[in-house]
């Protein structure tokens, strides 16, 4: 079986590669990954030597180069990570999240019906059924609630989720999306919530909590979201959408809180800043379905994983370090400057 993933150098695609290279010695897996600002071969250089993994630095909005990698590898299943993936960003900047999350959703599709593939799998967000209201602990994020997109970001997402899903009906193309709630653990980009407050109190630096802190976010452990993806595209259910997230509810300032308490630094460091534009209050998904026809449940309790991947930013300084001194730091310069000037 050989597995082709766009986007393994991100945050979750690597995650998912080590994942599949772990459980199934016998797949090759084939990593598509242009190397944005948020792609990091480091991540991936203990791999790079394996004997079924091959790393392709290729863009997939490039047709020609897509199909050459489909010619010479045969995928049998895709899982499509890449993605521009930061809200902000979306914000600052729309039109490449288009270009990336939809129009190379629609490439990556295409090689799919021209050479023909078991499974495309789209990895999709609960950002795309828009947000909830705080004020409301009874309602959850079900397959069919209606997409209702608040920022450029999950709006492209689910632009790819609908085309995804035309693909299946109109071509018969083998599709399944999933849509998961918000990831943390290792390799995650320092510009998210989770590892940048990590990495600012680490560094002594202010923590900026926008608005009030108290949007809600529902956490999962990044493992998990992998065995959840690994056993949709194994045995899900072809044409369907499977939401994945672990009933684990945060206030974003009590997680700021709890990471100073963790790394034991004063929340003296935490700075309220102006807030994001169209702010979504609240996500929280009802992973019934995945639960009842692919028996998938969340493994890892937020106490444990928060405190691993805490861990794994103290021993992987270089990593995070690294990206924090390289272009990042423009972009951040850029956001935060501008957020305290107009708080
Ligand atoms: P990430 O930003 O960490 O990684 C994205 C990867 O895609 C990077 O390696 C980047 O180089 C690559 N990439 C970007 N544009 C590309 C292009 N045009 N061609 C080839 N490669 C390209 O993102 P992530 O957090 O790992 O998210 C992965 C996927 O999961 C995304 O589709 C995202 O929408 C989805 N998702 C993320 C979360 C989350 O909490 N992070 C939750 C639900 C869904
Ligand atoms: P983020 O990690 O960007 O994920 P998403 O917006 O996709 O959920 O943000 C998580 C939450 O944390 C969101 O409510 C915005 C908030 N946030 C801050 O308060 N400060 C920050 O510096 C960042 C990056 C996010």
């Amino acid at each position: 079986m050989t597995v082709l993933v766009t986007g393994g150098a991100g945050f979750i695609g690597s995650n998912f590669v080590f994942h599949m290279l772990r459980k199934y010695p016998n797949y090759r897996v084939i990593c598509v990954d242009s190397l944005t600002y948020a792609g990091n071969l480091s991540t991936l250089k203990s791999i790079m030597d394996h004997p079924n993994f091959v790393f392709y630095r290729t863009n997939i909005c490039d047709r020609a180069g897509i199909y050459q990698i489909f010619e010479a590898e045969k995928p049998d299943i895709v899982v499509n990570f890449a993605a521009e993936s930061h809200v902000d960003r979306s914000i600052e900047n729309p039109e490449i999240f288009l270009q990336t999350n939809i129009l190379g959703t629609q490439v990556m599709m295409d090689a799919c019906r021209k050479y023909g593939i078991t499974r495309y799998h789209q990895v999709s967000t609960d950002e795309v059924y828009g947000d909830l209201p705080l004020d409301r602990p009874d309602l959850f994020f079900t397959e069919e609630t209606p997409i209702h997109t608040s920022s450029p970001y999950s709006a492209s997402k689910a632009a790819a989720d609908l085309l995804v899903l035309s693909y299946y009906r109109t071509f018969g193309l083998p599709v399944t999306v999933s849509r998961c709630s918000n990831n943390y653990g290792p390799y995650h980009f320092p510009e998210k919530l989770i590892p940048l407050m990590i990495a600012n109190a680490l560094n002594d630096k202010p923590l900026p909590v926008y608005g009030e802190g108290l949007n809600v976010r529902d956490w999962l452990y990044v493992e998990d979201h992998c065995k959840a993806i690994d056993l949709i595209i194994h045995s899900g259910k072809v044409g369907e959408v499977y939401n994945i997230g672990g009933h684990n509810e945060m206030k974003n300032i009590d997680i700021v809180k709890l990471i100073c308490k963790a790394l034991g630094k004063p929340e003296t460091l935490i700075t309220y800043v102006a807030d994001r534009k169209g702010h979504d209050m609240r996500y929280a998904i009802d992973p019934t379905k995945i639960h009842n026809e692919l028996g998938w449940l969340p493994e890892t309790k937020f106490v444990d994983g928060i405190q691993k991947t805490i861990q794994w930013y103290l021993e992987n300084r270089e990593w995070w370090e690294t990206i924090i001194s390289g272009e990042y730091q423009n972009y951040y310069e850029r956001m935060y400057g501008e957020k305290r000037e107009s708080i």
